[in-house]
């Protein structure tokens, strides 16, 4: 699979669960705007075959190099950024895992028994919206997501693109993040609101924004069918750092923030 079509099939998978994005991005193509993508972003669970490491081997299979290391102590969680060496113009891939040690006795047994179904390894194919886990209860979904909504998201959700995120920096008629919060709100989309509206300062040299994800409807093991939080979309914006390039990596505050989005509303 070259980098073309994979990013064309995880778009594909995404849209279908996330159909404000396909809206959004209507929108901004009414406008005139060629929509770029800045990053996107997958989430897992520190399982050995499934893990940041084997990220890596997949990522490195389409030209991608691992350059940061992120850690989000309060949500149990580490991240990897990667890019395309020597190509901004690529967009960037933000992978998170779960690290289930830091869980409850609870949460640990019930990601046990959602995973105990994962064989093999991961493969580049699966990010395209593959579920490889034993549906949850709807009562060890609630248990779960008490002890962490990105547990509860992942073990319903399985692996696809968790969120988009347009590039603001390549827009023409929208020149920063508040202008395209003020359009957005406008057109009544729901924002993530967790420290407010704009996540980072000009001196972080990363500015984002989110949607609220959307809601699917999905049927737990137990034959009950609830909705559950899909994805959602952001925006970023960088500026340059001292050396006038602009800044390529991502903001632990930012992220924190970014990564509730898909908690239950
Ligand atoms: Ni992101």
């Amino acid at each position: 699979m070259n980098r073309t079509d994979f990013f064309a099939e995880i778009w594909n998978q995404y849209i279908q669960m996330t159909p404000q994005a396909k809206r959004i991005q209507a929108l901004f193509r009414a406008r005139g705007e060629n929509v770029v993508n800045d990053h996107v972003a997958f989430r897992t669970f520190d399982i050995e075959g499934f893990d940041l490491d084997r990220a890596t081997e997949l990522l490195a299979a389409i030209g991608y190099e691992s350059f940061d290391h992120y850690t989000f102590l309060d949500k149990h969680l580490r991240a990897t950024a990667y890019c395309v060496s020597g190509d901004p113009s690529v967009p960037k891939i933000f992978f998170s895992e779960l690290i289930r040690s830091e869980l409850d006795a609870d949460a640990q047994a019930i990601i046990c028994e959602v995973t105990s179904s994962l064989k093999g390894e991961l493969t580049l194919s699966d990010l395209k919206g593959y579920y490889p886990f034993h549906k949850p209860t709807l009562k060890q979904y609630q248990t779960l997501v008490e002890a962490s909504e990105y547990a509860g998201w992942l073990s319903t959700m399985g692996y696809q693109a968790n969120h988009f995120t347009i590039n603001v920096n390549a827009l023409q008629t929208l020149g920063s993040v508040e202008e395209v919060i003020e359009l957005l709100l406008e057109h009544r989309y729901q924002l993530n609101e967790a420290g407010g509206h704009i996540k980072g300062t000009p001196a972080d040299l990363l500015i984002q924004a989110s949607t609220i994800a959307d809601q699917i409807s999905f049927e737990f093991s137990d034959g009950i069918v609830s909705s559950i939080p899909s994805c959602f979309y952001e925006f970023a914006y960088r500026l340059a750092d001292s050396n006038g390039e602009l800044f390529q990596g991502f903001v632990p505050n930012n992220a924190n923030a970014i990564f509730e989005s898909t908690y239950r509303r």
